[in-house]
């Protein structure tokens, strides 16, 4: 298949990328590069004859429809992704999140060949009680405005499906970990602060829940539903969940643990305002076509520690002046207050 993958050069875009190469697939990478974009990411695939990199905007709508014409199935993995940024600077989640998916809807639209299978996340349906799981069909009440560019795009991803009889895919994946994420989230921020022996800032009590999938799992889950893409339209979605749901507390003192550091270095600090308590997706409908999730978290976070450790130079270029001035932002006060 000839496949666009969108925000190839981030984190679940990349691993996806790199399989789908080593499938057979043949790439096109549409990559903004921005600060949560890394190409060596990519390195391994990228003088591979059937892949691509295009540095571009999937905003840009004359770029997108001339890459998705010449394509059988277009991923979205780009866009801004981090709740804590979200509420610094909600403007640019607006524009790749939500215009960004409607130029990617507008080339699917126009060519009428490309099937497009969008990125979506657990947080659309905001907090859940315990002991709740969400459902496919469930409700939105997405509480963040990382969580409401991402429902947002899913409705417009509706409106088009049902507008233009379009067949989309949309998955709906539980929160993310393995290599090569982002050291702004909360498990590698934790791991390289915990390898450096300084202090992990927990929000607020610690007991909100997290449901964690390895990122190999994500990408055996888009392998196996790229075999079986729905022929009829609509926004069918699909969830990506592992089952395995844990508090904050007990990941960061699992983190503790693996790198050698005493739980002393967990600091509660001030909460993420509008902090959602819970998330938990059921995942039978992807269950009942025959995937598990193969990575037990407790294997899964052992190797991701062993990976940051072993693999500085691989994240280190993320702690640049951008990171810094953030991570000043976000935690300065929370720190140093404590
Ligand atoms: P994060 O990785 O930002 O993902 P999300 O908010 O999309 O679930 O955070 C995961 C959890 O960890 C979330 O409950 C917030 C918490 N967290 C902290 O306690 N401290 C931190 O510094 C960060 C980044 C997250």
């Amino acid at each position: 298949m000839r496949v666009l993958v969108t925000g190839g050069c981030g984190f679940i875009g990349s691993h996806v990328a790199r399989a789908l190469v080593a499938a057979g697939h043949a790439v096109t990478n549409l990559d903004a590069l921005t600060y949560a974009s890394n190409p060596a990411n990519v390195a391994s695939i990228a003088a591979h004859p059937r892949y691509r990199f295009v540095e571009g905007n999937i905003c840009d709508s004359a770029l997108v429809r001339e890459l998705v014409a010449d394509v059988d199935v277009v991923i979205n993995f780009a866009a801004e992704t981090h709740v804590d940024r979200s509420l610094l600077d909600p403007g640019i989640f607006v524009r790749t999140d939500v215009e960004g998916v409607v130029s990617l809807l507008e080339a699917v639209r126009a060519t009428r060949t490309a099937r497009l299978v969008h990125m979506s996340t657990d947080e659309v349906f905001g907090s859940l009680a315990p002991g709740v799981e969400a459902e496919e069909e469930g409700q939105f009440a997405p509480t963040s405005p990382y969580s409401a560019s991402k429902a947002a795009a899913e409705l417009q991803v509706r409106a088009y499906a049902e507008t233009y009889e379009l067949p989309v895919t949309v998955l709906r994946s539980c929160n993310v970990y393995g290599p090569n994420q982002h050291i702004e989230k909360f498990i590698p921020l934790f791991i390289t602060r915990a390898l450096a022996g300084v202090p992990l800032p927990l929000y607020g009590d610690g007991l909100q829940e997290r449901e964690w999938i390895h990122v190999d799992d994500i990408v055996a889950a888009v392998g196996l539903l790229l075999e079986h893409l729905p022929g009829a339209a609509g926004a069918h979605a699909i969830h990506i969940g592992s089952g395995e749901r844990l508090p904050n507390r007990v990941v960061a003192e699992a983190i503790c643990r693996l790198a050698g550091r005493d739980e002393s270095l967990i600091q509660r600090v001030e909460d993420r305002p509008g902090h959602d308590r819970r998330y938990a997706l059921n995942s039978r409908r992807l269950r009942s076509r025959g995937w598990r999730p193969a990575v037990r978290f407790e294997e899964g976070l052992e190797r991701t520690v062993r990976w940051y450790a072993g693999n500085a130079d691989a994240w280190a270029a993320a702690e640049n002046p951008e990171f810094r001035e953030y991570f000043a932002r976000q935690y300065g006060e929370r720190l140093g207050a404590v």
